[in-house]
């Protein structure tokens, strides 16, 4: 099987991830925070490593403002459904956004009433839509549709100088792009575990600084504290009910050291020199569309097209069924982007590429959409 479905979850995984999970399964995995005994502080202990861990490599001071959940998504919820906003508040967000940003943002715009304004994601567009009552910049950090990565950079030192928060959700970019909260003014960061990270399906994460104050989304047990009957103040408890995934959290871990050994500037050069490689043989191919940023420019290892005449999701299960090709086809979660790149009729075939893709598999795939275009021999 050649694997180019990286966006949505990053396969294989490192024989490392593979063996953390299998030992907090097999030697200690009790529950964190729920027990006084050996195997329960064992696992506490992991989830704290793992705490640390990732407020260091993202630039966050306090690593009780790291808090774990199943998916990117939940952390996105938890990160602008708790945010205090009132009616009438108005937030700008880009015309890349995943559903994880937009259909909270359209819940909010029917429950609580915000206004939300939908801008290309540069500088000049967002500067041009803040206005008065703005009172968050939310961003992608790279589009999982196209590989287009967002100037967070710049959009960060316009929030503070307007002093508007900035969400950034990484979900294409942790573990690819580097990311320092700090120098890029990134007020709160969202991520999964299992894509750029290599870490289990399962897993993500919220990283908030201290000066943003969050009502809880989740309400429940928290280990301690539970005397209470509300949520407890204390840190990471308040935004972490019920019992943590400590196999995939310690697997997460394990993806980080992999990453942090390989090298993000490795990564990114990896993977954006496939997208480039791919995105000139398919441009070659007559019949066949690109989309997304010019070739030429950097983008992350993702990559969308259309076969012309061939339906997309027919052209993704011919190069499963009969190519062995996983690949992702429809709107990938993500309208607006389709919107945007004018592909909202039917979406596009998405390849996306990983560590451990190779130039190899992507001549066997564009040998393929030869073949699907014009038949064997073509
Ligand atoms: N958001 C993931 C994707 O782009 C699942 O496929």
């Amino acid at each position: 099987m050649i694997y180019f479905d990286n966006a949505a979850s990053s396969f294989p995984k490192p024989d490392s991830v593979v063996q953390a999970v299998n030992r907090a399964l097999t030697e200690y995995g009790a529950n964190p925070g729920r027990g006084g005994h050996r195997l329960a502080k064992e696992a506490a202990t992991v989830i704290r490593e793992t705490r640390t861990a990732l407020a260091d490599f993202f630039g966050l001071d306090a690593s009780e403002n790291v808090w774990f959940y199943p998916n990117a998504t939940t952390a996105l919820n938890q990160a602008l459904k708790g945010f205090p906003f009132e009616e009438g508040d108005h937030v700008i967000a880009t015309s890349y956004e995943h559903n994880s940003v937009r259909r909270p943002l359209e819940y909010l715009k029917k429950t609580k009433g915000i206004q939300v304004t939908y801008v290309n994601p540069d500088k000049e567009n967002c500067k041009d839509a803040i206005k008065r009552n703005t009172k968050l910049i939310a961003a992608t950090h790279g589009s999982n549709l196209t590989g287009m990565i967002v100037p967070i950079e710049e959009l960060g030192s316009l929030t503070k100088e307007f002093g508007v928060p900035f969400l950034v959700d990484a979900s294409q970019t942790a573990g690819v792009l580097p990311i320092d909260m700090k120098e890029t003014g990134i007020d709160m960061l969202a991520f999964p575990g299992h894509k750029g990270l290599l870490g289990p399906q399962g897993t993500g994460a919220l990283l908030v600084r201290p000066s943003i104050e969050l009502e809880p989304h989740m309400h429940g047990g928290t280990g301690a504290y539970s005397e209470l009957l509300d949520q407890p103040e204390q840190l990471p408890e308040r935004y972490e009910s019920g019992t943590l995934n400590t196999p995939g959290i310690a697997g997460m871990l394990a993806g980080l050291k992999e990453i942090k050994k390989m090298g993000l500037e490795r990564i990114l050069k990896h993977e954006s020199e496939l997208a480039s490689y791919c995105l000139q043989g398919l441009k070659a191919i007559d019949g066949v569309r690109i989309y997304g940023p010019d070739p030429e420019v950097k983008r992350l290892g993702v990559v969308a097209f259309r076969i012309e005449e061939v339906d997309v999701q027919e052209t993704a299960i011919i190069l499963d069924q009969h190519y062995d090709i996983a690949v992702r086809a429809g709107l990938h979660c993500t309208p607006l982007a389709h919107e945007s790149i004018g592909t909202a009729d039917g979406g596009a075939v998405r390849v996306s590429f990983g560590p451990y893709n190779t130039s190899e598999e992507i001549d066997r795939f564009l040998q393929a959409v030869q073949e699907i275009k014009y038949g064997l021999g073509g």
